[in-house]
């Protein structure tokens, strides 16, 4: 059985990572797809991948009308939209706020909302007219940092908190026609990058550094991939989980059970 077919879905940040993984599972499962990202370059490769099955369109999430062209975009082209992925994002570094220089705070605080927060509202704006009309459904990718601490700095974690809201009270405002949910991946071994602002103040770690932080971390003792969280998101997309709203799957190798120790 394949889970997504013949559903529309407009992934953004689709080009890389947990974004990338997910394009090529809901391929697999008979999914239609627009690949909205900032990298041309990327967006190339998926048009020669794909041999032009999965649409692209270069734009930027922080803003509306890229964001409106991106459904309209899916619209002409397949006809209607299903689901909504709203994935990209950008990360903090793990830098401390007593770190920040006043005005490194303030331009960290404007990168980072403008792209994680604000650019989750424009998709959502842009694309809730039309999964009214499929009675169809979003999905965001939020993360570990929503729920605990130690997943990111306190800017980073605070946008994937205010992610949180948007799930829960958009759950509630579009029912009962469209569902809302989340994925949290905990920590995955991606090229997520830090905002320009903190270039040079973050941490620069290693793949390596990484993968022995994150296992250090959860009580399954490992570090994820992107394709450890595919499933959650085919499983909300689809019709089985039509009982399913204002939730988020949790795929973090066991924060929740993570002790005192
Ligand atoms: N990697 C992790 O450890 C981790 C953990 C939890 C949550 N997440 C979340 O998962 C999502 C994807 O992260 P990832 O690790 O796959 O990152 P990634 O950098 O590998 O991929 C992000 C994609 O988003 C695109 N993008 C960035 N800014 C954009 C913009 N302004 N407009 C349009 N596209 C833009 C990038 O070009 C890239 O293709 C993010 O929301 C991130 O916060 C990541």
């Amino acid at each position: 059985m394949r889970w997504l077919k013949e559903k529309t879905v407009l992934i953004t940040g689709g080009g890389a990572g947990i974004g990338k993984a997910i394009v090529d599972r809901f391929v697999a499962e008979g999914a239609n797809l627009l690949v909205f990202d900032i990298s041309k370059e990327r967006l190339v490769e998926i048009d020669h991948e794909f041999e032009g099955k999965v649409a692209t369109y270069q734009g930027d999430v922080r803003s509306y009308s890229d964001n409106e062209q991106a459904v309209a975009c899916t619209i002409e082209r397949f006809g209607k939209l299903d689901c909504l992925v709203a994935n990209a994002g950008l990360f903090d570094g793990f830098v401390k706020l007593l770190d920040y220089q006043p005005e490194v705070l303030e331009q960290t605080y404007q990168q980072l909302f403008d792209i994680n927060v604000k650019g989750a509202f424009h998709a959502a704006r842009a694309a809730l007219p039309e999964l009214m009309k499929t009675k169809g459904n979003m999905i965001f990718s939020v993360s570990g940092s929503s729920f605990y601490p130690d997943g990111g700095g306190t800017i980073y974690t605070a946008t994937k908190h205010a992610v949180l809201g948007l799930i829960r009270q958009l759950a509630f405002e579009a029912a009962p026609t469209v569902r809302v949910n989340g994925v949290a991946p905990g920590g995955t071994i991606t090229d997520l990058k830090v905002v320009p602002s903190l270039e040079g103040l973050a941490k620069q770690v290693s793949k390596e550094e990484k993968k022995a932080s994150i296992q250090s971390r959860n009580p399954l003792r490992m570090y994820m991939v992107p394709e450890d969280h595919v499933a959650s998101y085919v499983l909300l997309a689809s019709d089985q989980a039509r009982a399913i709203t204002g939730e988020v799957i949790n795929s973090n190798g066991g924060l929740t059970v993570r002790g005192l120790s």
